[in-house]
């Protein structure tokens, strides 16, 4: 198993944890960050901080390149035009853009939209709302015991009255990856439209928007090296053009008087307000990184390393794990209890030996209801992930179970 990127080039996983050895496993909930980001953002706040878009003296005119830079480096990422990428604080955010501007002005009574019963609550809450408001109807597709979406049942359930199919592109709990380009044909053979979570995905896999063929993908960049309190709404020119305005004030208007207002040109109509520019920046720099790396590496890697532990956590008696078991069929996260042992001690007693996981019920509470259990433990991996943190890990359950026993 070769690593794909230097430990080193993270500088929190030199630090010691109770005196061990730090093995960060919770990737899924926040990816660590590269010098590179650092230095990035450091360098943006050190040199360049200006409001962006206002100022035309050099330092404001530098920190709106850098801005524009960092969403051109995005739009790259993912093969899309930089007019088409949407900066918001995270993918939540960007769903709740489509729910409230795209989905107030097209969902009407007696309209379906559908999810997976994998969403994350991010994924499945503004649907919710919006369905209620609009008393339009919520269908759920639901999940094998494998963490697998039943495409047959998919199909039952797409009508000429679906209007949109939001799913997560990797679930945050099983890993699992469905077949968006499969499903985006089937929505638009109903003239659905497709809008895919890709907070999980867009830093393990390649993601082309373009080869996928959905029409929305939300994305956060805390989870692919970058900072928190950004992320990205990618959507299709023509949708975004006929959407509305989601938040209004600064920089999304063309001129205001003191009745009516029209709009900036794409994307600034749907960035009002100061723009988060040091997070764009340090987006970007974590963008350049993972394009270095090459995501097809990125891939193998951690699909090796998933093979890895799952074939170790297996030889622990007592240990059940959630969702694929194979990792040909899944991303970096492998959710899974240990009897007699309560996720959140687990993760208590891990924590002493260095090791970070997450327990608890990862935001996705049907999914826990349908597998009958209130949490699960969960490690998950990134691009720093190695055999000797899942080596670190596997010793520490098993250290837990004789503790616990
Ligand atoms: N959605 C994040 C997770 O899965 C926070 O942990």
């Amino acid at each position: 198993m070769t690593d794909v990127s230097k430990k080193s080039d993270f500088p929190i996983l030199k630090r010691r944890i109770h005196g061990k050895r730090f093995a960060y496993l919770d990737s899924a909930a926040t990816a660590q960050r590269p010098v590179v980001v650092l230095k990035a953002m450091d360098e943006f706040q050190r040199k360049h901080n200006a409001n962006t878009h206002r100022g035309i003296y050099l330092i404001s005119e530098e920190a709106t390149a850098l801005y524009e830079g960092a969403r051109q480096k995005v739009a790259a990422f993912i093969h899309a035009q930089p007019n088409e990428i949407v900066f918001t604080r995270n993918a939540t955010e960007a769903i709740n853009l489509v729910a409230y501007a795209w989905g107030r002005a097209n969902i009407v009574t007696g309209d379906n939209i559908i999810v997976t019963e994998m969403e994350h609550h991010s994924n499945l809450v503004p649907w919710q709302l919006l369905c209620k408001e609009r008393k339009a109807e919520l269908r759920v597709v639901p999940v094998t015991d494998e963490g697998a979406v039943v495409m047959k049942e998919f199909t039952k359930l797409l009508t000429h009255r679906t209007k949109l199919v939001a799913v997560s592109g990797m679930s945050n709990v099983f890993g699992t990856m469905p077949d968006l380009a499969v499903i985006a044909r089937s929505a638009h053979r109903k003239n659905a439209l497709v809008l895919v979570d890709g907070a999980q995905l867009a830093a393990h896999v390649p993601v082309d928007v373009k080869k996928l063929g959905v029409d929305f993908l939300a994305l956060s960049a805390h989870k692919m090296l970058g900072p928190m309190g950004i992320g990205v709404l990618w959507a299709k020119r023509e949708l975004l053009e006929a959407m509305p305005p989601f938040l209004a004030g600064g920089d999304m208007i063309r001129e205001v008087s003191l009745q009516t207002a029209t709009w900036n040109d794409l994307p600034w109509k749907f960035e009002a307000g100061t723009p988060n520019a040091v997070g764009a920046v340090g987006f970007g720099a974590a963008v350049d990184y993972l394009t270095k790396l090459g995501m097809g590496s990125v891939r193998r890697h951690e699909m090796a390393l998933t093979a890895y532990a799952l074939k170790k956590l297996r030889h622990i008696k007592g240990v059940s794990i959630y969702g694929p078991t194979s990792a040909r069929l899944k991303g970096g996260v492998i959710a899974f209890n240990v009897q007699g042992i309560h996720p959140h001690d687990l993760a208590t007693l891990l924590d002493r030996e260095g090791v970070a996981i997450r327990s608890g019920h990862h935001c996705a509470q049907p999914l826990m209801q349908k597998f009958g259990v209130m949490a699960t433990a969960r490690m998950s991996f990134s691009v720093y992930t190695t055999k000797q943190d899942i080596d670190q890990c596997i010793a520490a359950i098993a250290k837990a179970t004789k503790v616990m026993a």
